[in-house]
């Protein structure tokens, strides 16, 4: 029933979206929403839980932070503050003690809290959204509170938010008053419905603190919505597979799921791929040694083709806790691949590959794997999307869950599809070639891999010495080469 009740919610917030007026211009949110004077009688609507170990909390009293050494908290280490979304059955979401012990575990000198705002965002969606600012104000006035009574520097604390908290924590940084900013805000999922195309002040944005990231995984649009933001709001904004679809949660089955678990099937998909964005920052502390990158790209279908993997200028990133905070004037958006389960990072591989005197047009299906001084990749498979003619070089993506090593031979393998196959046999049978029989060909140019990780590119040359010809159904091998001759080529893609 409650996820009925979200759907519907969703779908009537949209529609809503146009009329509700929650905006307000930047001058008539700082007249209202300026935080009041200590002397001022101020009521929290939210509550603060100091996260100590286990499920073990103390309950913050923004108004008497006498309770602050009480509960432990340590003001020569950093702040984290959690801040949850909307709420569909009032209960705290497990994620939460999660995140939160990956927190305390890995950084260990550090002060995690919780932000419970559960009874605010219980409510139908719209009436949500409206509580995101009074959650922001009640933030800020605990900052404020630390900053006065303990000198504690708002520099030192570390927003994240998910969902509807990604824009609380927003809203946090620009209540702030005084000239220094909030060190860092992590929005994770951004909430979509009522604040997609909104303006940097109702939202969450790169003005809110000295540096802000977000993780976009759940951008799927359907009948005009998406339950995540899908435009740039942060310094750096990642999109794991292109941020609208999550391997493993199986969005492409989201009808064959309602109509076997019902809605429950609806809930656990929309679940999955947005609290996806949580799970990669977890993985990001417990998997130190294996940090995702991810890399700047106009959108993922570049990506998808390879296009993207350049490093220079801060094109690339680390997602999740370790980010290398850059400040940039303007957002970048970076893509990455992942595996459908923690730990979540994948190698990523630029395959580049030159086709020369293709006269006839020809839709290839391709088989290639490599082999590194660490790894084999297997087999992987390759559809041209556009059928290959001329002189033209054609790049892939290709990702693998290990690291290969150096790369140092390259196996191609020209597949025959059964429906290319059929019509070659039928123009045999209709024209009699005889023995002047031409078999279709596909000639190599030059090829190479760059890999992303390390950003070092590989060049192969013909391992035999009959030219670079492949042949439908024969394996190629191709090895590494050094040679100066492949440098010739046009590096207008990175
Ligand atoms: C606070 O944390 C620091 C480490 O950052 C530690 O050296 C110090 O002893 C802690 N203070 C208290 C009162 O626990
Ligand atoms: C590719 O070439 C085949 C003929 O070999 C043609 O039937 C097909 O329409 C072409 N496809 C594209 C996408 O151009
Ligand atoms: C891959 O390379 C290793 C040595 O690096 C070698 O032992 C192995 O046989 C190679 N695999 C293939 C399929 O050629
Ligand atoms: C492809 O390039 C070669 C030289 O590398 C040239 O001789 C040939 O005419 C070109 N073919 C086409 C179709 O452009």
């Amino acid at each position: 029933m409650s996820v009925f009740k979200l759907l519907c919610c969703l779908l009537l917030t949209y529609q809503l979206s146009e009329g509700i007026k929650t905006k307000g211009s930047r001058a008539v949110v700082t007249e209202q929403g300026r935080v009041p004077l200590v002397n001022q009688p101020y009521v929290s609507s939210t509550a603060f839980r100091l996260f100590l170990e286990g499920e073990d909390t103390c309950t913050l009293d923004p108004l008497q932070l006498h309770t602050l050494p009480s509960c432990g908290f340590n003001g020569s280490n950093p702040l984290i503050i959690i801040t949850h979304g909307w709420s569909v059955d009032g209960k705290r979401e497990s994620w939460i003690l999660s995140l939160a012990t990956a927190l305390k575990k890995t950084l260990i000198d550090v002060n995690v809290v919780v932000t419970d705002w559960l009874s605010l965002a219980h409510q139908h969606y719209p009436t949500a959204v409206q509580n995101t600012r009074t959650v922001g104000k009640d933030i800020a006035r605990l900052l404020q509170s630390l900053k006065e009574q303990y000198q504690y520097p708002v520099r030192k604390v570390h927003l994240i938010g998910y969902s509807l908290g990604a824009h609380i924590s927003g809203f946090a940084g620009s209540f702030l008053q005084g000239p220094e900013k909030i060190g860092r805000i992590t929005g994770l999922d951004p909430a979509g419905p009522l604040f997609e195309g909104m303006s940097p002040t109702d939202r969450l944005s790169p003005d809110d603190a000295e540096f802000v990231d977000a993780i976009h995984t759940f951008t799927h649009e359907r009948m005009g919505l998406s339950v995540g933001i899908k435009q740039a709001v942060a310094h750096y904004d990642f999109y794991p597979n292109g941020g609208d679809f999550q391997p493993g949660c199986n969005l492409h089955n989201i009808y064959e799921h309602i109509t076997e678990y019902g809605l429950f099937g609806f809930e656990q998909t929309v679940k999955c791929a947005h609290e996806r964005s949580v799970h990669l920052f977890i993985d990001s502390l417990l998997n130190k040694d294996k940090q995702s990158m991810a890399y700047r790209c106009g959108d993922s279908k570049a990506f998808d083709k390879g296009l993207c993997l350049d490093c220079r200028r801060n094109r690339c990133n680390t997602l999740g806790y370790y980010i290398k905070k850059v400040p940039m004037s303007r957002s970048k958006m970076l893509f990455l691949k992942t595996r459908p389960r923690m730990p979540y990072k994948l190698h990523h591989y630029q395959f580049r590959i030159q086709f020369i005197n293709q006269m006839e047009q020809i839709e290839p299906f391709l088989t290639i794997s490599l082999n590194g001084t660490k790894e084999e990749s297997g087999n992987h498979g390759i559809s041209f999307t556009e059928n290959i003619s001329g002189n033209k070089t054609y790049t892939f993506l290709i990702t693998q869950d290990r690291d290969l090593g150096d790369l140092m031979m390259l196996k191609l393998r020209w597949e025959d599809p059964a429906l290319w196959k059929n019509v070659w046999n039928k123009v045999q049978t209709i024209i009699p070639w005889g023995s002047r029989r031409r078999k279709p060909r596909l000639t190599v140019g030059k090829i190479s891999v760059k890999t992303g990780e390390t950003q070092a590119r590989t060049y192969f040359c013909a391992m035999m010495n009959d030219g670079q010809e492949v042949e439908v159904s024969q394996d190629k091998v191709f090895v590494r080469c050094d040679e100066d001759k492949p440098r010739q080529r046009r590096r207008k893609h990175n």
